[in-house]
């Protein structure tokens, strides 16, 4: 149901438009001249009540007058007369609305858009928009838009939430070649959105790579689900990367979580590959919507100038695939196609001698080699080559290879021949850049696919045994005392409720409370003050380490009081907190957040002043498995630390892991109860030693 829904808005077969206008110039003109100017096989119904004729085709007053039923309406009308028009598009069993209007939640004018949208609902029908300038649709040649004319022909889909870009990016098709099926202008997205459009896309036979261009989702967790299903590649160009939130932060976590990490974050759990500009959007999508990943890290590269052959080493290293040298038997076949000064190595440099056969015959075996899963080919246009030769040479030895499974981009340097044979290249389904960095950038991409779809298909983690239960019944405590913090020993309740490993802490009401208990837990230990009102222990004077004695315990414990009540004379005293002294190991730090936009995230740093400082974290939508823990370890550039440095010893990074993936499940099981939390430090010992969380905070949502 759904999907011929959305058909209906994307490949209508009868279109009506309400506000088309005689007027040229005018919006309501111009979507009806797109429709007839770029072929559009269905009919089209202009609507106005003022007018019999536009364009040559009757006009009627009324959608109520059309006589037949009508797929989409697309709606050029002001606002303030749309929603007078959506029970007569229900008469006619309009299954979508396309609102190109203006000047609704855009504007501030929240409730006009939902009183639309439902009123729309109420009659069956889907909204795209309002605030678009429409779809483009090349397989069905519909242009119900106010772009003057279809995309260069192509794979890709492009859904856009900016319309004025959208337009200027359907130019741009034609002079970067790079090949779209549908454009599709998403505006304030009141009812269809991104999830929607990927899954009709999905099922799109036209389509093969899905690229978006997203200011922000409504929904981030339903964006994931969909993304995680797709069967194609999708690409996203994320703009607006402001710390949003971030300065209202109560905890650590909070401060460092800005919108680009938490997209960030959720792209890569959901295989969404990243663009980082525009060029990079296209260049990316060339090769997603014509490629096959590559699935494997042996990548080859050929070239004729030992120039290109670095920057593509550079750039292979730069996004992470980089490069071997190939096997001997690769070696010494390629060496019969090169000059004895060519090098068979990787790069394979053909020299700049290489004509036609050298490269035909080098990619051709290299292809079909098991060892190569992917070649990048790189040309420096010469005076005795000829670059459209070169381009017809590679063509035929990609076809004649039989690998369809393989991928190939190709870099031609040069001038206008070299754009010729590029141009030639992207015409007959091969990626052709400027630059080598820019192919080994699109191979990348199609590593990067390739990757992000093993791990999403990689087993779901056994279950672990938490206690859900204790660990509500601590927060409730909490919130019956008035608050909305938990002490840290609460904290470390509810975190070892999750089985996080956390130091063992009792709270001493008086100074002998506190001698017997740090007799229990052995010397020395570590004094702590608990106080709801007291976050940050150690600006109040309020922690005391490596206590030895007795003596020394009583003592402490006057002190932390002394000094609590001087930082803060009111504040509610819940104790001291007597804890183990843990020993000491590496320092992280692990924190959530709830984000407005994905919910409870995950963050993970090394502590100290690695977070203070160089705010060297990743972050993972929750629930986090432990393979994606594995990866967020090896994200940060402090990851040679856990590994092991200088002779030390690696870290513990199993139990770090299962911890963090544990971490997660209990923001995500009480998502409801809390705001942010922070572990911080967690101690990770030596391999097989585990971690212990020293210190932990959680804020509770208001409520
Ligand atoms: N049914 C049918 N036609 C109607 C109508 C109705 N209920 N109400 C008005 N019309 C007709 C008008 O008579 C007019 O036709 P005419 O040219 O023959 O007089 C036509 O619809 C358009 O209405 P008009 O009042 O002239 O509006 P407009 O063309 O100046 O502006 C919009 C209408 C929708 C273009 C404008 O309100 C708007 O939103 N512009 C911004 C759009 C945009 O940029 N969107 C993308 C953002 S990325």
């Amino acid at each position: 149901m759904e999907q011929e829904a959305l058909t209906g808005v994307i490949e209508p077969k009868t279109v009506a438009v309400i506000g088309a206008s005689a007027t040229p110039g005018k919006i309501g003109y111009s979507v009806v001249q797109n429709l007839v100017n770029d072929g559009f096989k269905g009919t089209i119904y202009p609507i106005n009540p003022g007018v019999d004729e536009i364009l040559g085709l009757k006009a009627y007053p009324s959608i109520a007058d059309v006589p037949t039923n009508v797929d989409a309406a697309i709606i050029t009308i002001p606002a303030k007369a749309v929603l007078s028009v959506i029970d007569d598009c229900g008469k006619k069993g309009v299954k979508g609305i396309i609102v190109i209007t203006s000047g609704f939640s855009e504007t501030g004018n929240r409730e006009l858009e939902q009183e639309l949208v439902s009123k729309a609902h109420a009659n069956g029908i889907r909204v795209l928009g309002p605030n678009i300038i429409g779809v483009l649709s090349n397989s069905a040649s519909f242009n119900g838009s106010f772009a003057p004319f279809l995309p260069y022909s192509g794979k890709g889909a492009l859904i856009s939430q900016s319309g004025a870009l959208l337009i200027a990016l359907d130019a741009a098709t034609y002079t970067r070649r790079v090949g779209f099926e549908k454009l599709i202008s998403i505006g304030n997205m009141a009812d269809i959105d991104f999830a929607d459009l990927i899954e009709w896309l999905d099922k799109d036979p036209n389509t093969s790579c899905i690229s978006l261009y997203i200011e922000g989702f409504k929904n981030g967790r339903s964006f994931m689900e969909v993304a995680q299903k797709t069967s194609k590649p999708i690409v996203a160009l994320k703009a607006g990367v402001s710390e949003h939130g971030a300065a209202a932060a109560a905890s650590h976590t909070g401060s460092l979580a800005g919108a680009a990490k938490v997209y960030g974050a959720a792209f890569q759990q959901s295989g969404v590959i990243q663009a980082s500009d525009l060029n990079n959007l296209f260049d990316r999508t060339l090769a997603l919507s014509l490629q096959p990943p590559l699935k494997g890290d042996n990548l080859l590269i050929i070239t004729n100038g030992g120039g290109v052959g670095v920057l593509a080493t550079d750039a292979a290293e730069k996004y992470g695939i980089p490069l071997k040298f190939a096997p001997k038997d690769v070696q010494a076949e390629l060496k019969k196609h090169m000059p004895e000064f060519g090098s068979a190595k990787n790069p394979v440099d053909l020299t700049g001698q290489a004509g036609y056969d050298w490269y035909y015959e080098s990619l051709r075996y290299a292809i079909g080699h098991e060892w190569v899963d992917g070649v990048v080919v790189l040309y420096c246009e010469t005076a005795v080559t000829n670059p459209l030769e070169i381009a017809q040479g590679l063509k035929k030895a990609i076809d004649e290879a039989g690998a369809k499974d393989k991928p190939v981009t190709v870099s031609f340097v040069g001038g206008e021949k070299s754009d010729e044979g590029i141009r030639w290249l992207v015409e007959n389904g091969i990626p052709a850049y400027t630059a080598p960095d820019l192919a080994v950038n699109a191979m990348a991409a199609l590593r990067e696919y390739a990757r992000s779809r093993e791990l999403i298909s990689s087993a779901p983690d056994a279950e672990f045994e938490v206690d859900e239960k204790l660990a509500r019944e601590i927060i409730k405590n909490a919130r019956e005392d008035g608050r909305d913090s938990l002490t840290e020993i609460e904290a470390k309740e509810v975190f070892r409720a999750y089985g996080l490993p956390t130091t063992t802490t009792k709270l001493a009401r008086t100074a002998d409370e506190a001698v017997e208990l740090a007799k229990k837990i052995g010397f020395p230990v570590v004094m702590k003050i608990v106080s709801p009102d007291i976050l940050h222990k150690s600006d109040a004077g309020g922690v005391k380490v490596n206590i030895k004695d007795e003596q020394a315990a009583r003592e402490a414990y006057q002190t932390i009081l002394d000094n609590a009540k001087a930082y803060k004379a009111d504040a509610n005293i819940h104790g001291v907190a007597v804890q183990e002294m843990a020993p000491w190991g590496t320092e992280v730090i692990l924190g959530s957040v709830n984000d407005p936009t994905f919910g409870p995230t995950m963050m993970f740093g090394l502590g100290g002043i690695f977070v203070e400082v160089l705010k060297d974290v990743t972050f993972r939508v929750a629930p986090v498995s432990q393979n994606q823990a594995k990866n967020m370890l090896g994200e940060i550039r402090g990851a040679p630390i856990l590994r092991g440095v200088r002779g030390e010893a690696p870290r513990d990074q199993k139990a770090l892991a299962e911890t963090i993936s544990r971490y997660s499940k209990m923001i995500l099981d009480l998502r409801d109860e809390i705001s942010e939390s922070d572990a911080n430090p967690v101690l990770v010992y030596e391999e097989g030693k585990g971690i212990k969380v020293v210190d932990a905070r959680i804020i509770l949502k208001k409520k």
